[in-house]
């Protein structure tokens, strides 16, 4: 079984970007833990990131045929997109939320999240390990 690990808008800066918000370590360092994880559950792991809303529908879309399960973190996108909603709608597997920094500790207009409607679950404010603690529970579900 593959999980899908997407990201979306600016997180391509993550560790150079408000490292205060979002600490040091890169997309890089997340998607090559992610992989060794992935690889101990016995999973297979495809990341993907991508600063346009449309790409990121597309690869939701991909994930139809291909993924077992979904891990988001939309970014931006999660308070502004119904597209990116209606298309993890159009898919039927699990989807976990994961935010890196705490959202509901921030500005008022972060605390709305389009996605979290499709959302098993949703992990805001453990840093990059809401990402690990994401893949664990899907592969959980998906056992
Ligand atoms: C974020 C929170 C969003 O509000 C913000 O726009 C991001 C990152 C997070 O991981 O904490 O870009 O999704």
């Amino acid at each position: 079984k593959t999980i899908y690990l997407l990201n979306g808008p600016n997180l391509n800066l993550l560790g150079k970007r408000q490292p205060e918000i979002y600490g040091h370590e890169t997309l890089a360092d997340v998607e090559r833990d992610c992989a060794a994880l992935a690889r101990d559950l016995r999973l297979g792991l495809e990341t993907f990131q991508s600063n346009h809303e449309g790409a990121i529908i597309d690869k939701i879309h991909e994930a139809r045929d291909k993924a077992a399960g979904i891990v988001i973190n939309p970014a931006a996108f999660t308070h502004t997109s119904v597209a990116i909603l209606d298309a993890l709608n159009a898919f039927d597997g699990p989807v976990i939320e994961v935010h890196i920094s705490n959202v509901h500790k921030r500005e008022a207009f972060r605390h709305h999240s389009y996605v979290s409607r499709r959302a098993e679950g949703v992990i805001a404010g453990l840093g990059t390990e809401g990402y690990s603690a994401a893949l664990r529970h899907l592969a959980k579900l998906l056992d």
